[in-house]
């Protein structure tokens, strides 16, 4: 039977459901950081999770105007601080991909900060991508190997991406889109694709039960027969 042990979201949509109820974009992003909670709590409850990886800002998304950036990272920074009670609770450990120079100091020193106080909890991994591409990753990734003078091959490529997580079982995209948007395209290489017309601040973790629950019915043959 297939087991749901990396699961990879790409969270779509926060700008149309919050445009949808006549307020700003903003409002969807707020919202959807609500979402974040109870769809980590629920994976790190899941007895078969053990990776939830987030896309949470691409390398594409600096294209958006200034304010919607300063304040997704304005809310970035709260939400870490805010949620450390939530993932020491849930024993959820916090780690990111992503090149995160981009990000100013106190972000990053918060960013340090959550994933230290963190790494000893062991039912849950939760993996924001931040200023994150799946292109970027892996240019970066060749480009530590070259200097670490290594040859590169399939098996000891994982070691130089941003972190460790195995390969993705499920793909999930809420907000309708049928794309990847640049996510991790090493990883995903045999994930399991999901997309649901549900934007993200409505996605629930009702709805992703029922997706696991199709994906233990689905054939993974991995090119075999
Ligand atoms: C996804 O929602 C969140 C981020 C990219 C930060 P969007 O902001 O892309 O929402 P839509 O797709 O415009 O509705
Ligand atoms: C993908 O959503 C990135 C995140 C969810 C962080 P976008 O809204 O940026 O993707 P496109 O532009 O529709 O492909
Ligand atoms: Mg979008």
């Amino acid at each position: 039977m297939n087991r749901a042990r990396h699961i990879a979201i790409i969270m779509d949509g926060n700008g149309r459901w919050a445009v949808q109820r006549g307020m700003q974009r903003i409002r969807g992003h707020e919202r959807g950081a609500e979402v974040v909670r109870e769809i980590t709590t629920y994976c790190a409850q899941h007895p078969e999770v053990e990776v939830l990886t987030l896309y949470a800002f691409s390398t594409e998304n600096w294209k958006r105007p200034k304010v919607e950036v300063d304040f997704l990272m304005r809310l970035l920074d709260r939400w870490l601080a805010q949620e450390l009670p939530t993932y020491q609770r849930e024993g959820v450990r916090f780690e990111v991909i992503g090149d995160l120079s981009k990000f100013s100091p106190q972000l990053q020193e918060r960013i340090a900060m959550t994933r230290e106080k963190t790494q000893h909890n062991d039912r849950l991994t939760q993996v924001l991508a931040l200023n994150y591409g799946g292109r970027d990753e892996i240019v970066r990734a060749c480009r530590k190997a070259c200097q670490a003078g290594v040859e590169l091959d399939e098996t000891n490529f994982e070691a130089f991406l941003d972190a460790n997580l195995g390969d993705v079982d499920m793909l999930i995209r809420t907000g309708g889109e049928q794309r990847i948007s640049n996510f991790l395209l090493w990883r995903a290489a045999y994930a399991e694709l999901f997309f649901t017309k549900t934007l993200w601040p409505d996605f629930t973790p009702e709805e992703l039960a029922q997706m696991i629950a199709a994906f233990k019915g689905r054939e993974r043959r991995f090119g075999a027969i």
